[in-house]
Order: C-alpha cells, then structure tokens, then sequence
C-alpha cells in the first residue's frame, strides 16, 4: 500500500463503552494545520479501510492522536477499537479541512460548537498558540448526551491551564462549555437550544451573537451542523466558503 503512511499505536485511552482515542508516531515530515482531517484506518484482510478523522493532536506535538467512537457493527471502528500499543494503522498523506482560522474574517470571539467526537479538531485548536493572539475569548463548546462522553475534560480544564508556553493565555480565554442532554449535569441542553435561549451567552457572561465580533467552527453530526448552520444563517452569519472567508466554518467531511 505505497500511497499510505504507516504509524504505530503508541497509547490508547478508552473513556467509556463507546468511545476510545489513541496516540501514534509521527513521521516528522507529515505536515498538517490544527483543525485539519485526514484519511485513517487499518489494512483488514489485504485491503486499507479508510474513513476521515480529524487530527485531535496540534501540528507541533511529537505523536499524531484521534479520537473515535465504537460502533460494534461498523466496518472500521469495530477493528479499529482493539488496537493495541505496537498496531499499525494507516494514513493517508494529504491532511485538509476548513477549520481553519485562516478561513474567518477576523473578529473578537472563537465559538468552536462540537457534539461527539466533533470536538476532535478543537482539541487540536485550543493547544495552538496562535489562535489565542487573534481572538479575545475562545469558546469550546462539547454537547454530548451523558457526562461520560465528556472526553479530554482533564486536559482541557487542567493540563492546558498549565501548559508552559501558552496556559496564561488560555486561563484567561479558554472557556469551556460541556453540555449534557440526556441526564443531569452542570449544563444541560442542545447546543441549538443554548443558542437560540442565549443561555449559552449568559452562562458565560458574554454578549448576544454579533456579525461584527463573533466567528464560528462547527463540528458534528449532519443534524447538529445543519441546525447550528441554520440558526447562524438566521442571524446574518455567513458561511466562508470556496476560498472566501466568512463568519462561520463547517467540517463536512464526516459525520462525527
Ligand atoms: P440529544 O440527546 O437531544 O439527541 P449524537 O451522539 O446523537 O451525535 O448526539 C450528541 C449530542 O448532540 C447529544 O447531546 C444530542 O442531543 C445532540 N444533538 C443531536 N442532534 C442535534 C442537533 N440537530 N442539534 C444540536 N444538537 C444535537
């Protein structure tokens, strides 16, 4: 299979029942942008099986990660959940996507609205440097429907804050939304719900949605982007699109 890279598995942490990421190696010539998807699997009987993961690590860190959920029927991620430290996958070599910050008109606010594993490429997003000297306020959003699935919660809300290089910056403009829908929890409700009631704003003490200074990224199911799409578009938000830069990003690529 020449037209892949292979790379070992070197961690694996599985957060509950359905979902599980993991860490592998890195060729230092494989180059992507924090945000960016590729084409990842396994070779299953001779053949590569490859589906689109975002890269949950950022561009600079030594091991690539991912993270997936468990569908015990699913052609990949029915394998892919038994990989061990010391498994190879496979990787395609041309990482894209437009989450990209590079794709948005400037402006004061980050929101990144993930469900799922859409919260992948933020991951990948709130370690980079960069995107805390262009925005005032990054917000990260992660509705999932129980507090299990809240993955990453101990990097986002501890290693991050104190990461040497850039934790100043993101105790002062990270800030981080878990909502649960489908039972008790510090937040509850859809992110749709969140944005229309504007309990979201209020919950994090900041204005009304504005054109002027918001800017959006939004990742996770079909549903859930093409509601949160809607809601954006209803408001004068515009999508960047074929190159143009816009208010609002959306990874089409995959159903996460
Ligand atoms: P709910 O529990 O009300 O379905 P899923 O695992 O199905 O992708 O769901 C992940 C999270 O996204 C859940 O909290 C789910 O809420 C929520 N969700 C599902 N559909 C939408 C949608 N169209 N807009 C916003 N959130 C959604």
């Amino acid at each position: 299979m020449p037209s892949f890279i292979k790379e070992q598995v070197t961690s694996v942490t599985h957060w509950n029942d359905t979902l599980f990421s993991f860490t592998t190696s890195r060729d230092p010539s494989f180059r992507f942008k924090n945000g960016h998807f590729i084409m990842m699997g396994l070779e299953l009987e001779g053949r590569p099986l490859m589906r689109a993961y975002s890269i949950a690590s950022a561009n600079y860190e030594d091991e690539l990660e991912f993270f997936s959920i468990k569908v015990q029927d699913g052609p990949l991620t029915s394998q892919l959940q038994k990989i061990v430290v010391g498994d190879e996958i496979l990787l395609s070599k041309k990482p894209t996507g437009t989450l990209l910050q590079e794709n948005l008109l400037p402006g004061r606010n980050l929101y990144l609205l993930s469900t799922g594993t859409g919260l992948a490429p933020f991951m990948s997003i709130i370690k980079d440097p960069e995107i805390y000297e262009q925005y005032e306020h990054i917000v990260l959003v992660h509705g999932v429907r129980y507090a299990s699935e809240l993955a990453y919660q101990t990097t986002i809300e501890q290693e991050l804050p104190n990461n040497e290089f850039f934790g100043y910056e993101v105790r002062n403009k990270l800030i981080y939304y878990p909502s649960v829908t489908r039972e008790k929890h510090t937040n509850n409700g859809r992110i749709t719900e969140l944005m229309l009631s504007e309990k979201l704003n209020r919950d994090i003490g900041l204005p009304s949605f504005s054109v002027e200074h918001d800017r959006f990224m939004l990742c996770g199911s079909t549903a859930m982007l093409k509601d949160c799409g809607k809601i954006l578009d209803n408001l004068g938000f515009k999508e960047a699109r074929h190159g143009d830069q816009g208010h609002y990003v959306i990874e089409r690529a995959f159903v996460g």
